[in-house]
């Protein structure tokens, strides 16, 4: 009978915990169009797999009177569960409980389950949902704060860390999801920036709205800030569990490998002529992705940032794999430092966490001008060439069309050490385009030709005689600068056989404290 009356009081606790700040606050979340921190684990875990911890610990500040306001559990939800049978560990801030604000303990819980996650090797889920530091703790919510900040620190390149913006993340509380790897948002309800717009009013006298500072859309399309967003919370949820996927458990692990139901030697005729004749014409290059990928499936990451450059996970015979593309549909495919950044960034993501690399090149070189000069171009371009050089993950590229001076460079070729690099037939490795190197080789003659006739076809000869020279991937190859010239249709099984002749590559960079990439 005793016993009996121990489990009904569990019982009842639990009951009490799930509750969080209490119903009329989760009516409230429910009205704003917002899940509670449970129903959002509960969608974005395997059903029944998440296992709560610490849902009786309550805060201990005794300021202001919150010794009477006390929730069980405190204002985070944490624990652990599956992906598609994979352990990942997750915190929620739970919104009802004092605003999701951070509290002492509150951050307590966060370093436990993060701490577990590198105990055991496994990825860390944040959901961000808060109005920041809980003002009532003072100091102690700062430090809390910094506790995690310094566990995302060290969990980087050991475990993937993700974070969700589904409600507020203002002030230093964006740093946390800044430190990860991957930043998903909702289109709905959720916001992140340094300072609100009432601050920014009174400091820079600037009307901005929640959304038009820090909402979804402007992080992913002009800061660069959100690498994924979803129109609602379900469809931000499922999108974590798509790209959980396509990435292993930890750095010490392979990603996981799906079974393969799309012939590894499917021929794709389309790509013989997918590439017009005329060099100055653009292309899809995500026609050349969908070809050459299992099922013509991938993941774009940053899809509305730095539209240049592609960044995507996709397969190739049921093996992850990291693919960097310029795009020749957006400012030709050009270097930019957005794009630069962006993609630099993906590459030591893949490179941290074992997945291969694939760069697909068609480049005509980096953004002239003064815009990208006074942004340091030659940082962020820095930046990529750092970030493929120091990458030991294999590294297959493939030109498709042209890869010019310092940017063919940057984009893997052989010597930053590319494992296999390919081209296509109508490729040009060059310094640059015919017509720009005939106006700086041929400048002072053709200035002496009066006639205008005469000068263009003068002009015209010079860049038969340059594009007979260099723009063919032959001259590269005669070098063995690229390893072979491939046959457009045929790259899903050249590119599938380089990778498993590539699956044993071991390759380990000078030992150091760590390096100093040009940040
Ligand atoms: C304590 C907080 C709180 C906070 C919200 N609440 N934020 N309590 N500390 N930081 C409480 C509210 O008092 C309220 O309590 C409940 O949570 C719900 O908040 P509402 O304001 O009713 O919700 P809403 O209208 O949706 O507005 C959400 C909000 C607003 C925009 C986030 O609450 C807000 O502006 N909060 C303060 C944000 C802030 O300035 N935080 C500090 C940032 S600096 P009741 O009892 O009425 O339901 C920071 C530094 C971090 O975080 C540094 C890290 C290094």
């Amino acid at each position: 009978m005793e016993n009996q009356g121990k489990i009904k009081k569990l019982i009842d606790k639990r009951t009490q915990a799930r509750l969080g700040g209490g119903q009329k606050r989760i009516d409230s979340q429910h009205a704003k169009g917002k899940f509670t921190a449970r129903e959002r684990i509960n969608m974005l875990l395997d059903e029944g797999s998440f296992e709560e911890l610490d849902m009786f610990v309550t805060h201990r500040c005794v300021n202001f009177g919150m010794e009477k306001e006390t929730y069980l559990g405190d204002g985070v939800v944490t624990g652990f569960g599956t992906i598609d049978g994979r352990v990942v560990y997750v915190f929620a801030q739970d919104f009802t409980v004092i605003g999701g604000s951070l509290s002492e303990t509150m951050s307590q819980k966060i370093c436990k389950v993060m701490d577990m996650a590198m105990r055991m090797g496994a990825p860390v889920i944040g959901i961000n949902d808060s109005g920041g530091a809980r003002i009532q703790e003072g100091a102690d919510a700062l430090a809390g704060y910094s506790e995690i900040f310094e566990r995302n620190i060290l969990a980087s390149g050991v475990v993937p860390q993700i974070s969700l913006i589904l409600g507020p993340c203002a002030g230093g509380a964006v740093y946390s999801p800044a430190l990860t790897d991957f930043i998903m948002m909702s289109e709905q309800n959720a916001y992140m920036y340094i300072t609100g717009p009432k601050v920014v009013k009174s400091v820079t006298n600037e009307d901005v709205t929640d959304a038009q500072l820090g909402g979804a859309n402007m992080h992913s399309r002009k800061s660069g800030v959100v690498h994924f967003k979803g129109e609602t919370e379900e469809e931000v949820l499922q999108l974590t569990r798509t790209l959980i996927s396509y990435i292993p458990q930890n750095n010490m692990e392979e990603p996981p490998v799906v079974e393969c139901n799309d012939p590894i030697n499917r021929l794709d005729d389309t790509l013989n002529t997918l590439v017009p004749d005329n060099p100055n014409k653009p292309y899809d290059m995500k026609d050349v992705i969908k070809g050459i990928v299992d099922n013509g499936e991938f993941l774009e990451v940053q899809p509305l940032y730095a539209q240049n450059i592609i960044c995507c996970f996709a397969r190739f015979n049921g093996k992850s794999t990291g693919i960097i593309a310029n795009q020749p549909k957006f400012l030709a495919g050009v270097l930019d430092c957005d794009a630069s950044r962006k993609a630099a960034r993906f590459v030591r993501f893949c490179d941290a966490f074992n997945i291969p690399v694939l760069t697909l090149v068609d480049v005509p070189g980096f953004l002239p001008g003064t815009g990208q000069e006074y942004s340091g171009i030659i940082v962020h371009g820095a930046k990529l060439m750092f970030a493929y050089g120091e990458a030991t993950v294999p590294k297959v590229t493939v030109t498709i069309r042209k890869s010019y001076g310092g940017a063919h460079i940057v984009m893997s070729c052989k010597q930053l050490r590319g494992d296999l690099n390919y081209a296509w037939p109508n490729s040009e490795i060059a310094v640059m385009g015919a017509s720009g190197a005939v106006a700086v080789l041929e400048g002072k003659n053709i200035a002496k030709i009066e006639n205008a006739d005469e000068k263009a076809e003068y002009i015209l000869e010079k860049e038969t005689e340059y594009k007979d020279k260099f723009s063919n991937p032959y001259a590269a190859a005669a070098r063995g600068y690229i390893d072979d010239v491939i046959e457009p249709r045929n790259t899903r099984f050249r590119v599938i056989r380089a990778f498993e002749m590539l699956s044993t590559k071991r390759l380990n960079n000078p030992l150091k404290k760590h390096d100093n990439i040009p940040l």
